[in-house]
């Protein structure tokens, strides 16, 4: 496999057993390498940032970022580019914390990005303060968040990474198409995936906020990473149409510039025509 773009059988697309699905299957891109999904990802973001300055971004967390912000992170200090008005906000955090707690959302965004790039504590937002109790109370700085993306002119570019659910942030099925920044249940197969970096299921928070599904669509460029043989099977089903509704996912083929990125490991179940 090389980097151009490859598309999916059409006869796989569509989904659905009435062959009359209204989810349209996603642009996807595949890259040979992890590496190379990421840099593309990342040159995207840097040549963004290069036209228009005040960009505001739109962040994901999770594993897949770790290679896509190493990339951003080169690419940028051999750009010299400077950073200075750039605005950025994550897609979501969890709720209940500890204070400082090292598997918050804002302390990746912390180490992958904010230090490394020198981005001022007035530059970030988040949906949420990860030590904030989970009870409802989130809904007005779920509001004033919303505000900030506004006052910022939009969002001009999102990343997303993918769920093994099908979720994009904390939308998990069952989200609404149309749903905006809130807080949110985890799903158990969510609180498992994230065991690991909690040291144990028990210490996963039970709930977070989320950017909503209506929310990202509104971001003028989408762009989904997936990457290793763990993501095939939920990427199959995303590239077809296949998983409906049930894959918050498939909400974002119907927006204008939406571009999923994926390794090959990722794109294995994939029938290429
Ligand atoms: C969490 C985040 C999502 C992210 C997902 C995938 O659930 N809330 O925004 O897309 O993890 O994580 P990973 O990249 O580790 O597979």
């Amino acid at each position: 496999m090389n980097q151009e773009q490859q598309e999916p059988d059409p006869d796989a697309r569509g989904g659905g057993s009435d062959g009359a699905s209204p989810f349209a299957s996603l642009p996807v891109t595949v890259h040979a390498t992890a590496e190379a999904a990421c840099g593309a990802v990342a040159a995207e973001v840097v040549d963004l940032i290069q036209q228009r300055p005040d960009s505001a971004l739109g962040l994901a967390t999770g594993s897949t970022m770790v290679g896509v912000y190493a990339a951003l992170r080169r690419l940028l200090g051999e750009g010299g580019v400077s950073l200075g008005e750039v605005r950025t906000f994550n897609l979501d955090e969890y709720l209940g914390l500890p204070p400082k707690s090292p598997a918050s959302f804002r302390a990746f965004m912390e180490a992958h990005l904010f230090e490394p790039l020198g981005l001022s504590s007035d530059q970030v937002s988040f949906p949420a303060s990860p030590d904030a109790e989970a009870s409802g109370q989130s809904a007005r700085s779920a509001r004033a968040f919303e505000a900030s993306i506004e006052a910022a002119g939009g969002l001009d570019l999102q990343l997303l990474g993918l769920g093994g659910n099908g979720h994009i942030a904390f939308n998990e099925p069952g989200s609404r198409p149309d749903s905006r920044t809130r807080e949110v249940e985890l799903a158990p197969r969510t609180r498992a995936d994230a065991a690991a970096s909690f040291g144990s299921l028990d210490a996963v928070p039970l709930r977070a906020v989320t950017m909503g599904v209506g929310t990202i669509l509104e971001a003028r460029r989408l762009r989904i990473v997936a990457l290793g043989e763990h993501k095939a099977e939920v990427v199959a089903r995303l590239v077809t149409g296949a998983g409906g509704s049930e894959l918050p996912a498939s909400f974002l083929a119907g927006h204008p510039d939406v571009q999923l990125h994926v390794d090959a490991a990722a794109a294995s179940l994939l029938s290429v025509g």
